[in-house]
């Protein structure tokens, strides 16, 4: 079957504060002429305030083509993300937790993920409650990855999250604080769907390109990341994905 392609900008943690009006326009109007859909990988806004999201809200007008997002952990700090969440949505985001959308026949399924860390070392449910209660949260997360991407039906997946799938997109970050960067646990849905890009943030110092276990490339799309690896150029990737025509 004949495919076409789809140009999928890639960016994450804009962190935008109450004084970002107009640091963002101008990066949605070239991300809108270079790309047909738009994915953000979490901490759309600093602190997680709806008045920070009313501002992004304002800077997404420039924002032309559809674009699907996760909540990071930054939109969690002030208890608010339902109405950071709402005002977002009425921006014309489509806000995804735990669940799927299909844009312009990309599949794209999204959930934040969460923390524990990687492989062999990686946080397992054992001692004390708060521990058990820590992992559940990151096997919780992978179960709603694993829903949200068994829902899509189209032939190009592509996995949103705020937290990194594996260690190699954190590596650049301190050692000591990979456990908190991401989980192993959102690596294995991955690996039982075609997958055929996953994209995070959430890691500010870490690698831009990495891939899963099952050679699933992964790029981590974190906003000041991408100013250090490409300066001067406008941080956001664009990947493309070869849909049916
Ligand atoms: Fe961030
Ligand atoms: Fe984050």
């Amino acid at each position: 079957m004949a495919g076409t392609v789809v140009r999928v900008a890639a960016l994450a943690d804009l962190h935008c504060t109450k004084t970002s009006q107009g640091a963002f326009q101008a990066l949605f109007t070239r991300i809108s002429e270079a790309a047909d859909i738009a994915v953000i990988a979490g901490d759309l806004t600093d602190y997680g305030l709806p008045e920070e999201a009313a501002v992004l809200a304002r800077e997404l007008t420039a924002l032309r083509i559809p674009t699907a997002a996760v909540l990071g952990n930054h939109d969690l700090e002030s208890g608010k993300s339902g109405e950071v969440r709402q005002i977002l949505d009425a921006a014309g985001l489509t806000i995804l937790d735990g669940d799927a959308c299909e844009l312009l026949g990309v599949g794209i399924a999204g959930v934040k993920g969460f923390g524990g860390g990687f492989g062999k070392r990686a946080l397992g449910p054992w001692g004390e409650t708060i521990i058990k209660q820590f992992v559940r949260e990151a096997v919780d997360e992978a179960l709603k990855l694993e829903a949200a991407l068994a829902r899509l039906r189209t032939t190009q997946l592509v996995a949103l999250l705020h937290y990194s799938p594996i260690q190699q997109t954190c590596e650049g970050e301190p050692p000591a604080i990979f456990p908190f960067l991401g989980s192993s646990r959102l690596e294995e849905p991955i690996g039982r769907f075609p997958v055929s890009i996953v994209v995070h943030g959430h890691a500010h110092r870490g690698r831009h390109e990495g891939r899963t276990k099952n050679d699933v490339p992964v790029y981590n799309v974190s906003l000041p990341l991408l100013n250090r690896v490409f300066p001067g150029r406008p941080p956001f990737l664009v990947l493309e994905v070869a849909v049916d025509a």
